[in-house]
């Protein structure tokens, strides 16, 4: 937990942004997996933590805009918890901790919630994401729980997606100690990387890092030798010589910032010519995109320069053709790359998404494309100082993909699908690192850069 003042200074910082009204954060509860004693892994809500910093579960925080009162609100433990938890500190006790001077136990929070909406007034909360807080929202407002959404608070998302963008000094330190968590994690699983070792094996194995130096991985990790899958959570594979191993990982600290990186090696050691020719296409867009990304830019035009850079690539290969800013403007290369450049990333790996991505990654500026491909920017908005993003290029050959854009003769003019049949039995290369915008450009975070060029990378493989 980072010190009182920070908590303080935060929710004085909300309170400036709102005209009025009363703040209802709520924190989130355990979660049952198999039978309701047996809970998963506790996370709690990204916003709550952010204002009230208390990693437990069963807390609410309630800020009073107008009046300045804050007050938080959860059950001291029963003497049956202390038995089964050991002593745990009241919730008077936490209150201190963050700078909160008022607690009350959770049942008052309905009287709280139904006299200001009695008084006309508003009361601001965010779109919920779990069921069991949804419930709860529903019991406090008297919203129905389908009718939620359509009540949420635009304006207290826009405060919070304001000030949790541009991430402090301190919040940087703690995602570059995720980042360096990240780091071991992705060395280790390209020392283990050899023909015959079960995916299985390697993914756990750096989970268990991310367990042993903070609390886990910051999304459930991606490792497959059939990495045009972008998000393939199957492990069963026996990786084969002449494969290529896809590892998007990261972890969280025990405060909860996020690394995510993701690094795609060959599972002999050693690069093909044709595997060097596609990842050497993906290495040169995720430079320019860190050569690009600068405050005043928008992410979306680095995202389309990337874009530029791998069908120039592509073109050379003799996979696309005619001009790369038309393909690009037609999206013929999202054949190829079906998703975005990045995200934000802070307190989680995607940064606020449940706040929703129309205010975290576009603005009144800068609204999301509908076109395949572009669609799948979760971050297109102008560049400040102290954002945090990922720049996570790549190329995939997508068999089903490809059949039906040949299939349709989509985009025919850009692909040349005779040479892309070849390359059906490739796989997916994807590069990903965790970039901060600094004041005149843009930094790498983690102390130590995860191998990516084609020589460290061999020689980590095979040393
Ligand atoms: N968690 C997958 C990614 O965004 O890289
Ligand atoms: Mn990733
Ligand atoms: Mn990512």
């Amino acid at each position: 937990m980072f010190d009182s003042h920070v908590y303080k200074e935060r929710r004085e910082a909300l309170r400036r942004q709102l005209d009025g009204g009363l703040v209802l954060l709520l924190g989130n509860g355990e979660a049952s997996s198999n039978y309701p004693d047996n809970t998963y892994h506790f996370r709690q809500d990204s916003s709550f933590l952010y204002f009230f910093g208390i990693n437990h579960p069963g807390f609410a925080g309630v800020i009073d805009i107008e009046g300045g009162e804050e007050t938080l609100f959860g059950n001291d433990f029963t003497m049956d918890d202390i038995i089964w938890m050991g002593p745990q500190p009241s919730v008077a006790n936490q209150a201190h901790r963050v700078g909160v001077e008022k607690s009350a136990p959770l049942g008052h929070l309905k009287q709280i919630v139904t006299k200001a909406l009695q008084q006309g007034r508003k009361v601001h909360f965010l779109p919920p994401y779990r069921h069991a807080n949804k419930l709860w929202l529903e019991e406090l407002t008297g919203i129905r729980v389908s009718q939620l959404a359509s009540h949420v608070s635009v304006a207290l998302i826009k405060a919070i997606v304001a000030l949790r963008s541009v991430k402090s000094d301190l919040e940087i330190a703690e995602i570059e100690h995720a980042c360096d968590i990240g780091y071991e994690m992705h060395t280790t699983a390209m020392r283990m990387c050899r023909p015959g070792v079960k995916e299985q094996l390697i993914a756990g194995s750096i989970e268990g890092i991310a367990l042993a130096h903070g609390a886990g991985v910051s999304f459930p990790t991606i490792l497959s030798m059939n990495g045009e899958t972008l998000h393939n959570h199957y492990h069963g594979n026996l990786l084969e010589d002449g494969r290529m191993m896809l590892v998007d990982a990261g972890a969280e600290t025990n405060m909860n910032y996020c690394s995510d990186f993701t690094r795609t090696v060959p599972v002999s050691g050693h690069f093909t010519q044709r595997q060097k020719e596609i990842y050497n296409i993906v290495v040169a867009a995720h430079d320019c995109a860190i050569d690009h990304a600068r405050p005043g830019n928008t992410w979306k035009a680095v995202h389309l320069e990337v874009c530029r850079v791998l069908t120039n690539g592509l073109k050379e290969l003799g996979l696309m053709r005619g001009d790369i800013d038309e393909a690009v403007a037609a999206g013929a290369h999202a054949l190829f790359m079906p998703h975005g450049l990045g995200h934000m990333m802070g307190l989680d790996v995607h940064d606020m998404e449940d706040l929703g991505q129309i205010y975290v990654g576009y603005d009144d500026e800068i609204r999301p494309s509908t076109q395949f491909g572009l669609a799948s920017l979760r971050m297109g908005r102008r560049l400040e100082e102290g954002f945090v993003i990922t720049d996570e290029p790549g190329i995939y050959f997508i068999p089903a993909l490809i059949d039906q854009w040949r299939a349709e003769g989509l985009h025919s003019d850009f692909l040349n699908y005779d040479a892309i049949e070849k390359y059906k039995d490739f796989g997916g290369i994807r590069l990903e690192d965790d970039v901060l915008i600094t004041a005149t450009g843009s930094r790498f975070l983690g102390q130590k850069r995860i191998p990516l060029y084609i020589d460290e990378v061999e020689e980590i493989m095979n040393k």
